[in-house]
């Protein structure tokens, strides 16, 4: 079987569909997703490529006919995980030789991360880059005709608007604004992995959430690595702001969350956006990584501490308490005790309301990977520790803002830790726990705020 001259995607699904329909009893899919929001979002169109193969779905590995990791490169735990987990799937493999096991996402993009699933996890049948996943089908096909092993981890450019999401959720659901990332910060491996930005036509956005909404959801989060630059790739530019205030005519009960934004090119158009537009979510995710000018120069973050700051004040002059959150690197290479003062500073100044902080992770074949590191990995911990400290003080101080006032909540399940509770998310993104019955799930209550914690709040419907 040779893999370029395979049929198109359509003869392959075709061929599949009637191999699996000849199983005995219908074959279940086990698929499970490592990662940021974009790859949950690729599993929910992986998912509906399996159903439209005929495929099942099981909780539980062992009860799989073909398994599927959709992986993440961002970090290195990131990856031991999954190799762990590869590594303990062996045994199923051996019991049971016509188990097809399949590895996608941005992971496996990496050629060096493909040679060594191919060299030492020989029992993988399929490997696919993260923007080849949607030849999934292909590969099962040339899989069917005796290929031992298939591999396309090429970087495309195309943009899967063929497959249909099976989406996890029936009140709130991911939409991909574009794919991939022009913006190679110095530590980040996603550009390596995902490819160049490449924007989907708006229309095709704007249909895929009126018809969500027409269907009952009341949260869609539009995703991509920098939605700021949305649409300057295509035909005809339009801009992000410009999307969210189309997407805000859609008339209906429904939040418009999104991510990620980045400070570089977040404009006042779009902050204008964000506290005028109805459906928009008061909640801006702000990534800043450092609060050091020159880390992030060397991060290539392309903005200085003086321009974010400066994009805070604007939304902040608008509404004093916006709820920001941010995403934080410690221990970049050689940054120093005064490098992370001053990221201890910017957390002072802006006061966020969450923040997602990882400790460096060095990856091969980024710039940052190359740069001299000095600083001792129990320093890089301990930075951790104080960072997380601050921020818990803060967000403790921050969530008494909300006592006495009454927030919109869209309810999405029962508290894990207070059985009878239930809990939701502001418009502000802030946790909320409340008694509740599970009827509402998937609905917006109005809770009156009683108690704030340092990571929720806590209140009564009214
Ligand atoms: N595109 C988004 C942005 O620019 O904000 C971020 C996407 S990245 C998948 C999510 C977060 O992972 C980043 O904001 C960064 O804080 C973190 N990250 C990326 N590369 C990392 C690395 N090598 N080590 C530690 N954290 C990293
Ligand atoms: Fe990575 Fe930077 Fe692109 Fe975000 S903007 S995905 S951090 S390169
Ligand atoms: Fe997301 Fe991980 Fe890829 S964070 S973009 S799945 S490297």
């Amino acid at each position: 079987m040779d893999l370029e001259n395979l049929p198109s995607q359509e003869e392959c699904i075709e061929e599949v569909r009637k191999w699996i329909a000849a199983y005995p009893e219908q074959p279940f899919a086990y698929l499970h997703t490592f990662g940021c929001q974009q790859n949950v979002a690729d599993s929910e169109k992986l998912a509906g490529l399996l159903k439209q193969l005929g495929y099942g779905f099981t909780e539980d590995v062992t009860k799989a006919s073909l398994i599927l990791y959709n992986t993440c490169a961002v970090r290195e735990n990131a990856e031991d995980r999954v190799f762990g987990t590869l590594g303990s799937i062996k045994k199923l493999k051996q019991e049971n030789p016509a188990l097809i096991i399949c590895v996608t996402g941005c992971m496996t993009a990496q050629k060096q991360v493909a040679d060594k699933i191919k060299k030492s996890y020989r029992y993988v049948d399929i490997v696919l880059g993260s923007s080849a996943f949607s030849r999934l089908a292909q590969m099962l096909y040339a899989h069917m005709h005796g290929l031992k092993y298939a591999q396309d981890i090429e970087i495309y450019t195309d943009i899967p608007e063929d497959l249909t999401p099976l989406r996890e959720s029936s009140f709130k659901a991911a939409v991909p604004i574009m794919y991939g990332c022009n913006n190679f910060c110095t530590y980040c491996i996603v550009p390596y992995v995902r490819g160049r930005e490449r924007s989907r036509q708006p229309e095709k956005i704007i249909e895929e959430v009126r018809k969500l909404i027409q269907d009952g959801y009341k949260e869609i989060m539009l995703l991509g690595q920098n939605v700021n630059s949305y649409g300057k790739d295509l035909e005809t530019p339009v801009s992000f702001p410009e999307l969210l205030r189309e997407i805000d005519k859609i008339p209906g009960e429904y939040w418009i969350r999104f991510m990620s934004s980045h400070p570089k090119d977040a404009s006042p158009e779009l902050m204008d956006a964000l506290v005028e537009c109805e459906h928009l979510a008061k909640h801006l995710h702000l990534p800043v990584q450092s609060g050091s000018n020159t880390i992030l120069k060397r991060m290539n973050r392309c903005y200085t501490v003086e321009k974010y700051l400066s994009q805070v004040n604007y939304i902040r002059e608008k509404v004093p308490d916006f709820s920001l959150t941010t995403d934080l690197i410690v221990g970049f290479p050689d940054e120093s005790e005064e490098d992370f003062q001053a990221t201890l500073n910017m957390i002072k100044k802006v006061r966020y309301d969450n923040m997602y902080s990882f400790i460096y992770s060095k990856r091969t074949g980024t710039k940052a990977a190359l740069m001299p590191d000095s600083i001792p990995d129990s320093e890089k911990s301990q930075r951790m520790q104080r960072l997380l400290a601050l921020q818990r003080e803060i967000a403790v101080e921050n969530n008494q803002r909300f006592i006495g006032r009454t927030l919109t909540v869209l309810c999405d399940g029962e508290s894990r830790k207070r059985p009878g509770n239930m809990t939701g998310r502001s418009s502000e993104n802030i946790l909320v726990e409340f008694a509740g019955t599970p009827d509402l799930i998937g609905t917006f209550v109005k809770i009156k705020v009683t108690e704030s914690h340092n990571n929720m709040v806590c209140g009564y419907i009214l």
